[in-house]
């Protein structure tokens, strides 16, 4: 995507052929900061601190930090021990794992001195691939929102609300949930997004609403608690989410906040879709409520705001009396039947089991080995 008329992507391979860019997402939407790793301890810091993050970003990064680490060490300890490094860095989001599998069964069978080269072009292939799943994803949602415009009064536009950040940013590029917000906005249909903040750490208000207003998407970001009364009021169209792990069964792990909008769309009759690459989903498990790790992140994402000051200072700022006990949980779980669609690679398919074993047969199969 462009960011001031240049493209970017959200990772990147350097001209030198070895180290990785990356966009530091923790500056934004102030600063547009470009960091260099070099090292598989920076790629696994670059994840746990998340200057980079989304569910196929950290995938990504994971790739190149085995391709840094094996740079460095091609050894089956120095794999082992990246792979243990770089899982370790966030619990939820599946696409990690996934990842990490790809490069452990593309490097295993190799000597020493083949890996490097091999683990650079395996995480170059889910770089591309993933931009290359967007573009899919982008097409099959474009159909949802094309339906609506189409029973709009002329001028009307469609209203898609949002949570958290599944654009660009939290991808290779185009975003999963926004790809179809992309594509119908430069198609010349009349769309609006409704972006919710996203607390604690503001992914909507400070990532999702830097990216729409560099592509020039309408949009207005809402506090997290605005979308039931915005549904009740037939102010939202459909809702279409990202997504950290999706049960073989249709149950979606994402942000926390996600299952409160999928209620509020249920209760509403708001078609409530999930945007997804098939490597988000974990074929191994069923139940999202009780098989997926929730992440609980640190205390000062919640009692701490940053923000700029009037006079263009960057500030971080207490909103919690001293000493309240805080808790911090990042994703929850959809239940499939809250669910109305997901918006894959492969087409729009019902949340369930038979939908999602069709259309991913091979997938299937691998975990069943
Ligand atoms: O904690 P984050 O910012 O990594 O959480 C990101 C999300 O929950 C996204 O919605 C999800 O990863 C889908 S990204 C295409």
């Amino acid at each position: 995507m462009k960011v001031d008329g240049k493209h970017f992507r959200s990772i990147w391979l350097e001209p030198d052929g070895w180290s990785v860019g990356a966009i530091d997402q923790r500056k934004l939407p102030h600063r547009f900061v470009v960091v260099r790793l070099t090292s598989c301890d920076a790629a696994a810091d670059a994840i746990r601190s998340m200057l980079v993050r989304g569910a196929p970003l950290i995938g990504a990064t994971a790739a190149y930090g085995v391709a840094l680490a094996m740079r460095a060490d091609g050894s089956d300890t120095a794999l082992e021990a990246a792979c243990n490094t770089l899982l370790a860095t966030r619990p939820t989001a599946i696409n990690l794992k996934w990842a990490l599998e790809e490069l452990r069964l593309a490097l295993t069978p190799l000597p020493a001195s083949a890996r490097a080269a091999a683990a650079y072009a395996r995480a170059g292939a889910i770089a591309e691939d993933d931009v290359a799943i967007n573009t899919s994803i982008g097409r099959h949602g474009l159909g949802l929102i094309e339906a609506l415009a189409a029973a709009k009064k002329r001028g009307e536009r469609v209203n898609v609300l949002t949570h958290c950040n599944a654009g660009w940013l939290a991808t290779v590029d185009r975003g999963t949930a926004t790809a179809p917000i992309y594509l119908a906005h430069d198609r010349g249909l009349a769309i609006h997004v409704w972006v919710d903040e996203t607390r604690p750490r503001n992914q909507g208000s400070s990532l999702t609403a830097w990216e729409l207003g560099h592509h020039g998407v309408p949009h207005t970001v809402v506090a997290d608690n605005t979308g039931g009364h915005l549904m009740q009021h037939g102010m939202v169209d459909l809702v279409i989410v990202g997504t950290d792990r999706v049960t073989a069964s249709g149950d979606v792990c994402n942000k926390i906040g996600t299952y409160l909008k999928a209620l509020a769309a249920h209760d509403n009759g708001v078609p409530f879709y999930v945007a997804l690459p098939s490597p988000t989903i974990d074929f191994s498990i069923d139940d999202g409520a009780t098989q997926i790790p929730i992440e609980q992140r640190a205390a000062e994402e919640i009692t701490t705001m940053t923000g700029r000051t009037a006079d263009g200072r960057i500030e971080t700022v207490q909103i919690v009396p001293d000493g309240s006990p805080v808790a911090n949980y990042g994703f929850d779980v959809t239940p499939a039947r809250l669910v109305t669609g997901l918006i894959t690679e492969r087409g729009v398919l019902n949340a369930d089991r038979a939908a999602l074993a069709a259309a991913f047969p091979e997938r299937i199969a691998a975990a069943a080995e």
